[in-house]
């Protein structure tokens, strides 16, 4: 299991993982229609809290589990970004969320790119892939900066085995030939 408290620095981000503090702006993100429309719609608080603890929870089960996102330049809570793999997920996956006020900044693709370095090099992971409905046109273009390709539909465990989804990824090479030779 890699260290249990990774921080990761880009830029203009921290990314390290959640903790109590961060629970008013994750459940902001699931009274955002906007935000949640490919997440499976609007969440009650009450959802959001379960789903925030299981995030916490995550990363002491298993090490691992997408980061709290901190802007830098004011230290605010902004998305969480990183690596996930619930039960039954269809692979390692990277996958991402911003505020929506944090959109439309190239944050989740830096924050993306520090996590999937510190995926393939502290979990050991050999691919990756993205979970991405079909119309989500935002996160299919996070996928094409990162030089993630369309690999074909793919399923999510129940109960949301009927949602339509498609599988983006690479492999470590493929990310790490893109990289600086010296950063693998
Ligand atoms: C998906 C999501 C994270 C994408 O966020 P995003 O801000 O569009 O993505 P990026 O961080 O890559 O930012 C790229 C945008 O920032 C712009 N940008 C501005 N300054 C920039 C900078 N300094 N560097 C890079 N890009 C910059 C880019 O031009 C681009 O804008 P465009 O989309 O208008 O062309 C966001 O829409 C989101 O959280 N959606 C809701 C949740 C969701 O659907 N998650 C995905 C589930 S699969």
């Amino acid at each position: 299991m890699p260290s249990p408290e990774p921080v990761l620095e880009t830029a203009r981000l921290i990314l390290r993982p959640p903790c109590s503090a961060d629970f008013e702006a994750w459940a902001a993100i699931a009274r955002d229609e906007q935000a949640m429309r490919h997440l499976g719609g609007l969440k009650s608080r009450f959802e959001a809290w379960n789903h925030f603890t299981a995030a916490v929870g995550a990363w002491h089960v298993l090490g691992f589990h997408a980061f709290s996102v901190i802007e830098k330049g004011t230290a605010r809570w902004i998305g969480r970004v990183g690596p996930l793999h619930p039960d039954g997920w269809p692979g390692d996956e990277i996958g991402w969320t911003l505020a929506r006020e944090a959109w439309g900044k190239g944050y989740a693709t830096e924050a993306a790119t520090a996590a999937i370095d510190w995926a393939f090099k502290a979990l050991g992971w050999t691919q990756i892939i993205h979970c991405i409905a079909p119309d989500n046109a935002s996160s299919r273009a996070v996928a094409l900066r990162l030089g993630s390709v369309l690999q074909g539909p793919g399923r999510l465990p129940a109960p949301h085995d009927d949602d339509p989804i498609d599988i983006w990824g690479q492999t470590r090479e493929q990310w790490f030939a893109r990289r600086q030779p010296h950063s693998s």
